[in-house]
């Protein structure tokens, strides 16, 4: 159970909106239950920082069965604990076997007290197909909801952080080698159209970890991309594409670029 007015600060990363959705919608369940929510983006704040005198979120969305490198480095550098109520929600399209075990696991090491976790279904982001506007709006109404829940069921005491060892231990390495990163941006690289470019620099100010520079008059990519799709969703004038022709579906996001960086740190 939370106490009553007491302050939660949610560490969260999302490429597409997806998980800021449902941030988004936690946030205003718990402030309309009298908590004080503050909201930090992971990509602008020192992972040491993180406040362990108060309730700390993690949100975050499934990436190849895990997430991105970039979250579980965050994670592994938050400071040690005594006894920080922490909970986590990550948001996925399917499925996700290797987050909610090695999490829990990390930490607990570190001395968090883990108080709930669970996995939101919303909207697929990969570019793979087209998509069917109606069930899309269908299972983000149906995410939101379950964000609604999550929130009141954390208020209330009712959430658990399960663990099943070694399987989900196994999966997360997926995620968390680079040698599966270096396949997927194999799959699935980035080029830009540069007589569509309209020079506005939010691909640079977009990207999470630094890994597109402006030289002189263009966007370049290098080689550390996750894939989160930021760049490539919010491009005001689609001048960025994959060369992979099994990428070349419609794009998807949730909220503007705005929403996202209108949140500081
Ligand atoms: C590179 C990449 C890998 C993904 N891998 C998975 C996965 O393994 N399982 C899954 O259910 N969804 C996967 N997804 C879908 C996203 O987790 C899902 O759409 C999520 O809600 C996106 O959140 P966001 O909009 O906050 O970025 C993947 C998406 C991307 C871009």
């Amino acid at each position: 159970m939370l106490e009553k007015s007491g302050l939660i600060n949610i560490y969260f990363f999302t490429g597409t909106g997806n998980t800021l959705s449902v941030v988004l919608r936690m946030a205003d369940v718990l402030r309309s239950r009298g908590m004080e929510v503050k909201l930090h983006r992971m990509e602008s704040v020192a992972p040491e920082l993180v406040d362990t005198q108060h309730v700390v979120g993690l949100a975050f969305p499934v990436a190849v069965q895990g997430t991105y490198p970039f979250i579980w480095e965050f994670v592994k550098k938050m400071p040690e604990a005594d006894g920080t109520p922490v909970f986590m929600v990550d948001t996925m399209s399917e499925y996700s076997g290797g987050i909610v075990g090695p999490m829990r696991k990390i930490l607990e090491r570190k001395g968090y007290m883990p108080i709930g976790a669970r996995e939101i279904r919303m909207p697929p982001n990969i570019p793979l197909g087209s998509f069917d506007r109606e069930k899309i709006k269908k299972r983000l109404e149906e995410g939101l909801k379950k964000a609604e829940k999550y929130a009141i069921d954390l208020m209330e005491g009712r959430t658990k952080w399960g663990r099943i060892p070694l399987l989900s231990d196994a999966m997360a390495l997926i995620s968390r080698s680079e040698t599966s990163w270096k396949i997927m941006r194999k799959l699935l690289s980035w080029k830009v159209d540069m007589d569509k470019c309209v020079k506005c620099r939010l691909c640079v100010h977009l990207c999470p970890v630094s890994n597109i520079k402006w030289d002189g008059n263009k966007p370049v990519y290098g080689d550390s991309c996750y894939l989160c799709m930021r760049c490539y969703a919010f491009c005001p004038v689609d001048a960025i594409y994959s060369t992979s022709v099994i990428f070349s579906g419609q794009k998807y996001k949730a909220v503007r670029a705005s929403d996202i960086l209108k949140i500081k740190g």
